[in-house]
């Protein structure tokens, strides 16, 4: 017989506490504790599991197969693998649901069972976006509920080999107490939908709604608990999105794949390295290229700068794309360097196609572009730069130095202003690439 305990829990948050308290210790509301009866788990274990030796274990079961987009399999380890738990992060909006009725629909095309579980859209609106984006297989099959208990009983019934819920966020679990969303509700959502994935050997993948500041909404522990965390990022009204892997137990880490959104849905770009730069005119000033590195990935971006002169009493400074600290230190850096003076000039700058970047390596390619705004002379065409600038003005090495340089020889880039290669060209700090940028064409 199961030991019956007794608990507090709070009607709130869901937390559970041994003794009564005036206020939840969890979330901090007054009077929300009430008492609840609870069966000991310590009775319910299962004294079947005997191990077994790993050799004998059979793997042919997880062999993995095609999400039907190349560039996915390849980040997620050579495709979807059975029994396998992917996570994927992102803003309303972004294309989450779009990306995974495409993988749902390629994976039914090769004749496996797919669900479709979605909390947040009805079925005929999912069939509209399905049929926008492609055919609809037989084996494709789509569930529109908010009680998970619903979808595992699908789940046990028809034993997909994929299974997609949107979102996690969106379903309730009759195990757990509280408003849908709230951590315990998404934590029991998720152990619901997990174990009975382990079971049937089905790939789950939880769409997860993120917080304002991009972190995914619920518990920590949702991360620990799957295989591979991806997120989906980017600017809603710019047609590109990011994907990006932080966490990947079958597979890279920091990987990243750049998306276009299109009429049909969302499609990979092949060679994302170039797609940054756009339709770009060398021939104008305030504009250099960086080989920045996003991940593992290096990608051109142009950043361009203009100078101008001030009517205000406070100059202004505008950074788009990048932290604004970065454009008023490079600016101190280089008044005090190269003895020019801002204080009579508004400074913008931008990095082109909507991308942001942290990546410290903007530094070079930003003082270029303010350089050759404020001289009004444009840099070497195939020009390409990197690198950190110090307080005192010297150039710092940064991480990924020979995946930015073989990525820029690929590319055709000449001169090349790396850390590494600022020795040989005489580079050495901010008042030599001043020099060796713009010296030569003023003597012309
Ligand atoms: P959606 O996948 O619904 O985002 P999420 O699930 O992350 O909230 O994204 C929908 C957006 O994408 C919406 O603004 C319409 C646009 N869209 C396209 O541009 N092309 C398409 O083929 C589809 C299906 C959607
Ligand atoms: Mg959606």
């Amino acid at each position: 017989m199961a030991k019956v305990r007794s608990i507090y829990k709070c009607s709130a948050c869901g937390a559970a506490s041994p003794q009564w308290k005036g206020q939840c210790p969890a979330c901090q509301e007054w009077n929300t504790l009430e008492l609840v009866q609870q069966e000991s788990r310590i009775q319910q274990y299962d004294t079947d599991n005997t191990p077994v030796p790993l050799s004998q274990v059979s793997s042919k079961r997880h062999q993995p197969y095609k999400s039907g987009i190349r560039a996915l399999d390849h980040i997620l380890g050579n495709g979807l693998v059975p029994g396998a738990a992917i996570l994927l992060g992102g803003e309303p909006g972004i294309g989450k649901s779009t990306l995974l009725l495409q993988v749902a629909q390629a994976v039914a095309a090769q004749e496996r069972t797919v669900l479709y579980a979605s909390g947040e859209e009805a079925l005929a609106q999912i069939k509209s976006r399905g049929e926008r984006l492609g055919d609809l297989p037989e084996s494709l099959l789509a569930i529109s509920t908010s009680r998970v208990e619903d979808v595992l009983a699908v789940l046990r019934e028809t034993r997909p080999t994929l299974v997609i819920v949107d979102s996690v966020q969106t379903l309730t679990s009759m195990a757990a107490e509280g408003l849908p969303g709230n951590v315990n509700q998404v934590r029991a959502v998720a152990t619901g939908l997990l174990e009975t994935c382990r079971a049937t050997d089905t790939t789950l993948v939880l769409v997860g709604h993120v917080t304002k500041d991009g972190a995914l909404a619920g518990p920590r522990l949702l991360e620990h608990m799957v295989d591979t965390v991806i997120s989906l990022e980017g600017d809603r009204r710019q047609m590109f999105r990011l994907l990006r892997v932080f966490k990947n137990r079958f597979g890279p880490n920091e990987e990243l794949l750049v998306f276009h959104m299109g009429q049909k849905g969302m499609e990979v770009i092949d060679d994302p390295s170039t797609f940054f730069l756009g339709a770009r005119d060398p021939a104008l000033s305030g504009a250099a290229v960086v080989m920045a590195l996003d991940g593992r990935r290096p990608l051109a971006v142009e950043v361009q700068a203009l100078a101008n002169r001030t009517f205000l009493s406070i100059p202004r400074r505008t950074a788009l794309g990048f932290d604004v600290n970065r454009l008023h230190l490079l600016l101190a850096v280089m008044e005090k360097r190269l003895k020019l003076n801002f204080g009579q000039m508004d400074i913008y700058a931008k990095v082109g196609g909507g991308i942001k970047l942290s990546d410290p390596g903007l530094d070079l390619a930003l003082s270029a572009a303010i350089l050759s705004s404020c001289y009004d002379m444009a840099l070497p065409e195939k020009c390409v730069l990197w690198g950190e600038i110090d307080l005192n003005g010297q150039i710092r090495p940064v991480s990924g130095d020979h995946l930015r340089l073989a990525q820029a020889r690929r590319l055709g880039f000449s001169p090349i202003i790396s850390p590494q290669d600022a020795g040989k060209q005489g580079i050495n700090a901010i008042a030599d690439l001043g020099r060796k940028l713009f010296c030569k064409k003023q003597e012309h």
